[in-house]
């Protein structure tokens, strides 16, 4: 059987994905045809990549994220203002930004923490919480990465909303030429 791309994530309430479907729409143009979008159905908050799961380790994986995961409590975050990675100057991720109690943070090195005893290699980057809108092509020229930079200064996105973590999801990735299919295999509920 062939290995299973997979990551942990956060869904977000259809009030924020019919939000984000709005600046998604108002961001894409000509100055922006770089951009690989994300369709706004795939914006997700990513707690850990995984990558490649091997399919015999799927039952410990699902096992140990139920018997650790579901023992935290429910929380909320607030999402809203545009950024950009590595910085708005020269962007090659754009993303909506993500408010989020200390619990937020907490779940992320739970989660890293409990796949980090199955063998997945802990992050070594900060957590950075953040929803992809998009991803700036590895071909695009320094006169389109100026546009991009320029249609986000002009930005005035603000506050969103709020969103209640109730609960984390494990989902399969498939890389289609149309672009990634996420599938959820597990949910994961959270307390109260
Ligand atoms: P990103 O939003 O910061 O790009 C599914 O691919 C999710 O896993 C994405 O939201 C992506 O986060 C995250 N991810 C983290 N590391 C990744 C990697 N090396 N390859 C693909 N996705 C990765």
């Amino acid at each position: 059987m062939n290995p299973i791309r997979s990551f942990i994530a956060v869904e977000l309430c259809a009030e924020i994905r019919q939000k984000l479907e709005e600046i998604l729409r108002s961001l894409q143009g000509p100055r922006t045809q770089a951009i690989r979008w994300v369709p706004a159905r795939n914006i997700h908050l990513t707690l850990k990549f995984l990558g490649d799961v091997a399919p015999a380790q799927m039952t410990p994986l699902t096992q140990q994220l139920r018997d650790r995961v579901c023992q935290e409590a429910a929380f909320s975050i607030s999402i809203g203002e545009m950024g950009a990675f590595p910085n708005p100057r020269r962007p090659r991720v754009v993303w909506v930004g993500v408010d989020a109690p200390q619990e937020l943070a907490a779940l992320a090195a739970l989660v890293d923490r409990e796949t980090g005893r199955l063998g997945f290699p802990p992050e070594d980057r900060p957590f950075s919480p953040h929803l992809t809108l998009g991803r700036v092509n590895q071909s695009a020229t320094p006169e389109q990465v100026r546009q991009i930079a320029a249609v986000l200064a002009e930005q005035n996105v603000g506050r969103l909303g709020t969103c209640r973590v109730s609960e984390v999801v494990l989902f399969r990735s498939d890389l289609r030429p149309g672009g990634a299919e996420y599938t959820p295999l597990l949910k994961l509920p959270l307390k109260g």
